[in-house]
């Protein structure tokens, strides 16, 4: 006997749909500590054990290579560090030390090479993924972990300024591809973050500084009292002083920014068409591309907060005086906020190389209305979502005419920013 539904017993197909409605809630610890990896300093272990699962649990660690010219010994540390609490965590595998820097995000056989690990280790979802380095190994190994088993729980322990207070205590990872910077990745908030601030001190200058710029532009946006700080304490954070006791609370305020903004500004997975933290990056990602990298994210990033702040006193919003606060912050702490290629076919819109086409990969990257960030006042963002291309060519001028003074020491020394 056919005793499948006729057509007539159930309702038409098209005449149909189920409302698919359900929440999840996402919490994640960032610590401070110092001295992560010593087997006396319980914070990785406390991070990773759970009463309530099996014991101990699997790892891999991704650690940058950039870090072991400098900490030597970190491979056999975090080995020591496992031994030392082997009743809650076991490294499954040697950890796999991959190139610092954007190399980490331009290579996807490091993506696979993690993965094979993974696999041949047997991690499940109840297993850890730590990643140890700049922003681009977290970036890297956060993308490896989210996609192996549709997420493996990630640790970051950031070992940059710029990783420290922002791209590590966020939800985004990603590698790049077609020329596309985080072209691929996933939204993926991680298990913990282990911000160890000593580790700050073996940073080469350049990026000891680049990560400042990351401060500097959520205390444009969010906190006028940041930017007096950073004000104030310029001399004791730029080379050659890195007074690591300075920082400590630059790191400490900027991740706390990060966070709240991520917590409360009801889009935490960037579906809709603006991205308020990104305040100046339309810019500094199609330098970083157009200098093929030779400039660091951080280093980008103030050029582009430079342009972006000029360009808002240009158009009537930030005040004079704002804006030169702000330039001579930057340039106190020794950025250099001009460079050839903001100019490169500037007059072709069309030409890859135009600066102005990282407005149109800016907004392709989300989708929707061109969304970019403006000041109105220090600690005053505002959004915008058309520009005007021959204000923002004579913000260029201005940044160069600025910089070529700062050489030539015999010419005025307080250009007009009129
Ligand atoms: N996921 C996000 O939300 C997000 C946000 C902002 C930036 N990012 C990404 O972060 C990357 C930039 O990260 P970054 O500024 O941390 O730089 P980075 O990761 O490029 O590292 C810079 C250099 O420092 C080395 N290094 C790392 N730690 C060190 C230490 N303690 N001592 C000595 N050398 C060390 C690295 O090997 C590398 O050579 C970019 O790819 C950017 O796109 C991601
Ligand atoms: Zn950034």
């Amino acid at each position: 006997m056919n005793c499948a539904p006729t057509n007539e017993s159930l309702p038409h197909p098209r005449m149909q749909s189920i409302r698919q409605r359900f929440s999840v809630e996402f919490s994640y610890d960032v610590h401070f500590t110092e001295g992560l990896f010593r087997p006396d300093n319980p914070l990785l272990a406390d991070a990773v054990a759970d009463a309530s699962e099996p014991s101990p649990k699997k790892m891999v660690a991704v650690v940058d290579e950039g870090l072991l010219p400098h900490h030597e010994d970190l491979v056999e540390q975090i080995g020591a560090y496992a031994e030392a609490h082997a009743d809650v965590l076991t490294l499954s595998a040697s950890p796999i030390v991959v190139p610092g820097g954007e190399a980490a995000k331009n290579d996807p056989a490091l993506v696979d090479h993690i993965h094979e690990v993974i696999y041949e280790a047997r991690l499940d979802r109840h297993a850890y993924v730590l990643a140890v380095g700049g922003g681009a190994v977290l970036d890297l190994a956060g993308y490896a972990a989210g996609t192996a088993h549709r997420g493996i729980r990630l640790l970051r322990a950031p070992t940059t300024v710029l990783s420290q207070n922002d791209s590590g205590v966020g939800v985004k990872n990603g590698i790049n591809a077609f020329d596309t910077k985080n072209f691929l990745g996933t939204f993926e908030p991680p298990h913990a973050v282990l911000n160890d601030v000593t580790v700050l001190r073996t940073l080469d200058d350049r990026d000891w500084r680049a990560g400042i710029s990351e401060a500097i532009k959520v205390a444009l946006l969010k906190d006028a009292d940041f930017f007096e700080y950073l004000r104030e304490h310029a001399p004791d954070l730029a080379p050659p002083s890195r007074d690591l006791e300075a920082m400590k609370p630059v790191v400490y305020r900027c991740a706390e920014l990060h966070l709240d903004h991520i917590a409360t500004s009801g889009d935490p997975f960037e579906r809709g068409s603006s991205r308020p933290l990104d305040f100046g990056h339309w810019a500094a990602h199609k330098l970083e591309e157009k200098t093929d990298y030779a400039l660091r994210h951080g280093e980008a990033v103030a050029i582009g907060l430079a342009l972006d702040c000029a360009y808002s006193h240009l158009t009537g919003r930030l005040s004079r005086e704002g804006l030169t606060q702000i330039l001579d912050l930057m340039a106190a702490l020794g950025f250099d906020l001009y460079v050839p290629e903001l100019e490169t076919r500037i007059d072709e819109p069309d030409d890859p190389r135009c600066l102005f086409q990282g407005l149109d990969s800016f907004r392709e990257h989300l989708g929707g209305e061109l969304t970019i960030m403006l000041l109105d006042a220090i600690g005053d963002g505002v959004e915008v979502h058309a520009v005007d291309r021959a204000q923002y060519r004579e913000a260029i001028a201005l940044l160069r005419e600025r910089s070529a003074a700062a050489s030539s020491p015999e010419r005025v020394a307080s250009p007009d920013t009129s």
